[in-house]
């Protein structure tokens, strides 16, 4: 997508490492403005290339006292004077405008952290839509305070202890807080933002998903030639098959989808994924029957790394001779490849201080088909690459994409392969796995609980017990259930399940999947465990 042809002025923001930066983004993004997050050390070059109507500094977990924290380029006080920009500071970010404009911030004597009172002080600017002594709760984290402030600044909003709580100049157009509005431990942050936005800052609006989604057929019909074909690997989840039914949309079928069953799928998933895109979506889908190829290379492996590295191999090689065979029937080389990344796997963000990494370009390779064979010469399409997830979602829902599939849990890449431990060919793992998975999952659909659980499923374990099953002694398999809430996976708790769902579940496990005889629950959280057990 071309962020220039989006129906929106663009606020931009500036990342200095603040856990919410991305979720700045987000909540300026649900008021249908357009905003993107870029690294708070861009150049100046960088900065203005976007052209953005206002600019927002985030927090981070610097001081401005220490030597290379992050900061914005030489220039841009004078770029944003002279263009009529906005420029506002949250935290750190107005800590960073009142030293880098002349005024003085030192290390507070009281640490100001968590919830907290403020009180309006002038109802100009950023607080226009209140009244002097209007108390708001809001969120603050920080150690250091602003003690002066820059010639033509004012105190707009104070703390109870009389800290520094907003600051403006407003013929600069400059505005600081010292809370962080984003979250939703300050209620009325929200209501500040929407007010800065539109009634400061005069912001117009139009990101929504309608228009981007015109965009992006646009963007798609320029860019691929009347004559070209562009291939796409679907996996079953909820990105890839959103772009590829947008890319269908744009193109028709000069798009090829292929969906290799790898011998890894859950229950009958290769049936259901592929009768969502051939009779809901209408995709031109070839299914590759690939298991056997998988499963020998599997054979003896029993290092999840090395698990990883040979099912990402194989995967190549198949992609590799459908690209071949298309080429063949085609009698010309595809010449795009779908892939369905996201924005939060292309943000420039910055690592926390100490980390030994600069702010930069940082991709999650594993997530996506790395390592194509570059004889391949495939140029990328990556339609969302803008989008977050739940708005990926909202424009699957606009291009009819089935609600259940849309609210699928994740699934890993290297599907089961990752919930079997040890070796995947050994014993009937695979078929146990399934099994106890549909059980699980069936029974937490059944009790309502499936859109309240990040994700769900079950684990084999390679190590048998004894157990007692019809009168005879059984020495069989232990699986572990694991369900967890998460917000994007980063961190994890487990579900608490009500005593009786369980019981129900193991009961139904052990009476009806051979080679079963023991249910356990995995109850760590993300850290020190990860989600999938590898
Ligand atoms: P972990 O297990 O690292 O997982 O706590 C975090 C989230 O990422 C998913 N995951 C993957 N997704 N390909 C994917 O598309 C992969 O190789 C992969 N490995 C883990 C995991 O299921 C969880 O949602």
């Amino acid at each position: 997508m071309d962020p220039k042809a989006v129906k929106s002025d663009l606020v931009l923001i500036l990342d200095y490492g603040s856990q919410y930066t991305h979720l700045i983004t987000r909540r300026i993004r649900s008021l249908n403005i357009f905003s993107l997050c870029i690294s708070g050390t861009s150049s100046l070059e960088t900065i203005t290339s976007h052209n953005p109507k206002a600019v927002i500094l985030s927090g981070g977990p610097h001081s401005v006292h220490s030597v290379n924290s992050p900061t914005f380029p030489s220039g841009f006080v004078e770029w944003a004077q002279k263009g009529g920009i906005f420029v506002l500071g949250i935290c750190y970010g107005l800590q960073l405008i009142v030293q880098r404009l002349g005024g003085l911030v030192e290390v507070g004597e009281e640490q100001e952290y968590g919830r907290m009172e403020i009180e309006v002080a002038k109802n100009l600017g950023i607080f226009g839509n209140k009244k002097v002594g209007d108390k708001q709760v809001v969120w603050m984290s920080h150690g250091d305070e602003a003690v002066k402030l820059p010639d033509g600044f004012e105190v707009v909003a104070r703390s109870e202890q009389g800290a520094v709580a907003a600051v403006e100049n407003r013929d600069m157009r400059f505005f600081g807080l010292q809370y962080h509005p984003e979250v939703t431990h300050s209620p009325e942050g929200m209501d500040t933002l929407r007010y800065f936005l539109f009634d400061v800052c005069e912001v117009s609006a139009g990101w929504n998903m309608e228009n981007i989604l015109d965009e992006e057929i646009k963007v798609i019909n320029d860019t691929v030639g009347p004559e070209e074909h562009v291939i796409c690997a679907l996996s079953g989840g909820v990105d890839s098959t959103v772009a590829a039914t947008l890319v269908h949309k744009a193109i028709g079928d000069r798009l090829h989808c292929v969906f290799v069953d790898n011998g890894l799928l859950r229950y009958k998933e290769r049936e259901r994924v592929m009768e969502t895109f051939e009779s809901d979506l209408h995709l031109p889908v070839t299914c590759v029957d690939a298991s056997n190829e998988f499963l020998d290379k599997l054979k003896g492996v029993v290092d999840p790394e090395m698990k990883r590295k040979v099912i990402g191999k194989e995967f190549i090689s198949i992609f590799d001779a459908f690209a071949h065979e298309l080429e063949k029937k085609l009698g010309t080389k595809p010449a795009y490849l779908v892939q369905g990344t996201l924005y939060p796997d292309v943000i420039e963000s910055c690592p926390p201080p100490g980390s030994g990494r600069t702010c930069s370009h940082t991709i999650k390779s594993h997530h996506n088909v790395g390592g194509l064979p570059k004889d391949m010469k495939l140029k990328l399409i990556e339609p969302l690459k803008l989008l977050f997830k739940d708005e990926v979602r909202q424009l699957g829902r606009i291009l009819n994409v089935p609600d259940a599939f849309l609210k699928r849990h994740p699934f890993p890449g290297p599907g089961l392969a990752v919930r079997v431990l040890g070796d995947v060919t050994e014993g009937n793992a695979l078929d146990i796995l399934r099994q106890v998975d549909e059980i699980f999952i069936q029974a937490i659909k059944d009790a309502g609980l499936y859109n309240s659980i990040w994700q769900a499923f079950a684990v084999f374990l390679p190590i048998r017990s004894v157990g007692v099953q019809g009168d005879q002694r059984t020495h069989s398999h232990v699986v572990a259930l694991r369900a967890v809430t998460s917000h994007d996976g980063m961190t994890a708790d487990w579900y608490y399940f009500e005593h009786k769902f369980l019981d129900d579940v193991a009961r139904k496990i052990c009476n009806s999947v051979r080679g079963v005889n023991r249910v356990v629950q995995d109850i760590t959280s993300k850290p020190p465990s990860t989600i999938e057990w590898e």
